[in-house]
C-alpha cells in the first residue's frame, strides 16, 4: 500500500498509534527503559558510520530501493538553504509498513527472501545516521506528515504528527533536515559539491540527481546528473551538459540461485531451479560446491579462487627448457631480446629472465653465458685507458697497496 492509498485521517491515526505502541502518552512518564533505549540510539546513530556525511549515501540508497511510477524519471534532489537540507524524491511514497519500519530499529522491510538481490538496504538502521547531522527531521510523503525530534523522548523512533516546514511538492516524498548547531556544515557542502555523476552507475533505479546550494553572501550553486540507457550494455551519464558513455559488464551473482535452491529443492529438480534462475545446471553445481567449501563467502564469489594473483604466464616450462637446450635453440648464445624475437615469446625481457630462473635448473648460471652486457663507448674508453695506465704493474705491486695491521681497514667507497 503506497502513501497515496491511505486517507489523511488514517495517516494521522497511524502515527498516533505508533507513538502509543511505544508506550508514549501524556499520562505515562518515560521510564528507565526509554532512557536506556535513547542512549543506545544516540550511540548507534553517531557511531554507526565514521563520516558525518555518510547519511547522504543512506538517503540515496533508500531512494534507490524505492518504487517509482513508470511515468516518472526516478530522481533525487538535495537542496541546502538556511542551515537546512531538503531531500526530495519522486518515489511512490511511504506505505504504512515503511513508516512502521522507519520507526523501529533493525526492522527493515527489505530483508530476506527474493528481495535480497533487489534491494541494497537490509539492516533497518541506515536512516538513523541522519541524526548524526540533524536534530529534527521532517517527512512528508503522500498524506503522511510527521517529524522525528531527537530532543524528545525516543525522538529518533517516535514520530510526531506535524506540518512540513517548507512548501510541499505534490507527488514527491520530501525530507527536511534541521542540521545541528555543532554540525560541520562546510564538510556537508563540500561533500554535496563533490558528488560524482558516476554514482549513478551503481544505482539501480535512480536516474537523476540534482544538488542546489544557496548560502548567504555566495552565488547559488547547482549541479545535475542524469543517466540514460542507450543500449543493452551501454549507459550515458550527463553531468551539467557534459556527457560520457560507459560500457556495463554485468556479473551474475549466485545469491538469487541459492535462495531459490534452499526453498525449492524438495519439490523441483536442480536442473529446473537452475533454469528458472537463468543459469545452467553445471554452473549451479559449481556454485553449490563453492558454498560447501566457502560458506557465506560463496554468495559473493562466482569464480573459484586461485592461489596466484594475476593472469597465468604465457611463458611455459617447456618453452624455457627449449631455450636452454643447445640442440633446439639456434640463438641460444644471444641476449634475451634475441630469444624473444626469434621464438616470438609474448613477454618482456624481465619476465623471461624470471621464468628461466624458475623453470631451469640453475638457469641463471647458464644465462650468464649468453648475456653479453652492452657497455657504453665512454665506459669502454675509460677501461682501456685504465688498462694502459696500469699495464706495467706486476702482481707484486698489488700487495704494496695492502697494509697488514691487527685491524682490517676497508674503504666502503671502494666496494
Ligand atoms: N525513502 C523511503 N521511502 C519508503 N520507505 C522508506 C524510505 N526510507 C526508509 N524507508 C523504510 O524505512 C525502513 C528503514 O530504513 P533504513 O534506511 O533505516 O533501513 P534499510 O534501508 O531497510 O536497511 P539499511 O540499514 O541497510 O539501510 C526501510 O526498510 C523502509 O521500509
Ligand atoms: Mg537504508
Amino acid at each position: 500500500m503506497a502513501a497515496q492509498s491511505i486517507s489523511p485521517s488514517d495517516a494521522e491515526a497511524h502515527i498516533a498509534k505508533i507513538r502509543h505502541d511505544k508506550g508514549l502518552s501524556e499520562n505515562n512518564p518515560p521510564g528507565h527503559n526509554v532512557a536506556d533505549l535513547e542512549n543506545a540510539l544516540t550511540t548507534l546513530s553517531e557511531q554507526l558510520y565514521q563520516s558525518s556525511t555518510h547519511f547522504l549515501l543512506e538517503l540515496i540508497q533508500n531512494a534507490d530501493d524505492n518504487s517509482y511510477d513508470s511515468k516518472v524519471l526516478p530522481s533525487v534532489q538535495f537542496t541546502y538553504e538556511n542551515g537546512g537540507l531538503r531531500v526530495d524524491c519522486n518515489e511512490v511514497g511511504f506505505s504504512p509498513r515503511n513508516v512502521e519500519a522507519l520507526c523501529r530499529v533493525g526492522q527493515s522491510t527489505k530483508k530476506g527472501g527474493d528481495n535480497a538481490t533487489r534491494y541494497v538496504g537490509e539492516k533497518g538502521i541506515g536512516f538513523k545516521s541522519v541524526f548524526k547531522a540533524a536534530d529534527i527531521v521532517w517527512i512528508s510523503s503522500g498524506h503522511y506528515s510527521f517529524k522525528f525530534d531527537k530532543s524528545k523522548p525516543l525522538g529518533m523512533i517516535a514520530p510526531i504528527w506535524c506540518d512540513f516546514p517548507a512548501p510541499i511538492k505534490p507527488g514527491w516524498t520530501s525530507l527536511y533536515l534541521q542540521l545541528s548547531k555543532s554540525y560541520n556544515r562546510r564538510g556537508l557542502l563540500d561533500e554535496l559539491r563533490s558528488l560524482d555523476s558516476r554514482l549513478l552507475i551503481f544505482l539501480r533505479r535512480i536516474r537523476s540527481i540534482t544538488i542546489s546550494i544557496s548560502e548567504s553572501l555566495r552565488l547559488p550553486w547547482k549541479s545535475s546528473f542524469f543517466r540514460a540507457e542507450i543500449g543493452k550494455d551501454l549507459i550515458r551519464l550527463t553531468e551539467n551538459n557534459r556527457t560520457c558513455d560507459y560500457i556495463i559488464r554485468r556479473h551474475q551473482a549466485p545469491t538469487r540461485f541459492f535462495t531459490a535452491y534452499d526453498k525449492e529443492i524438495s519439490f523441483k529438480s536442480l536442473r529446473q531451479i537452475a533454469k528458472d534462475e537463468s543459469t545452467t545446471e553445471s554452473t549451479a553445481r559449481r556454485w553449490l560446491k563453492q558454498r560447501e567449501n566457502m560458506g557465506i563467502l560463496a554468495y559473493r564469489h562466482t569464480r573459484g579462487r586461485s592461489g596466484k594473483l594475476g593472469k597465468p604466464s604465457k611463458v611455459t616450462k617447456a618453452m624455457c627448457k627449449k631455450l636452454v637446450d643447445p640442440a633446439r635453440n639456434p640463438v641460444r648464445n644471444q641476449p634475451y631480446e634475441a630469444q624473444i624475437a626469434y621464438h616470438k615469446i609474448p613477454c618482456k625481457k624481465r619476465h623471461l629472465q624470471h621464468k628461466l630462473k624458475e623453470y631451469t635448473n640453475g638457469g641463471q648460471f647458464y644465462k650468464c653465458a649468453f648475456v653479453k652486457k652492452e657497455i657504453s663507448a665512454r665506459n669502454k674508453d675509460e677501461r682501456v685507458a685504465y688498462a694502459h695506465k696500469h699495464k706495467d704493474k706486476t702482481m707484486e705491486d698489488f700487495w704494496s697497496y695492502i697494509f697488514f695491521t691487527d685491524e682490517a681497514h676497508i674503504d666502503p667507497s671502494a666496494q
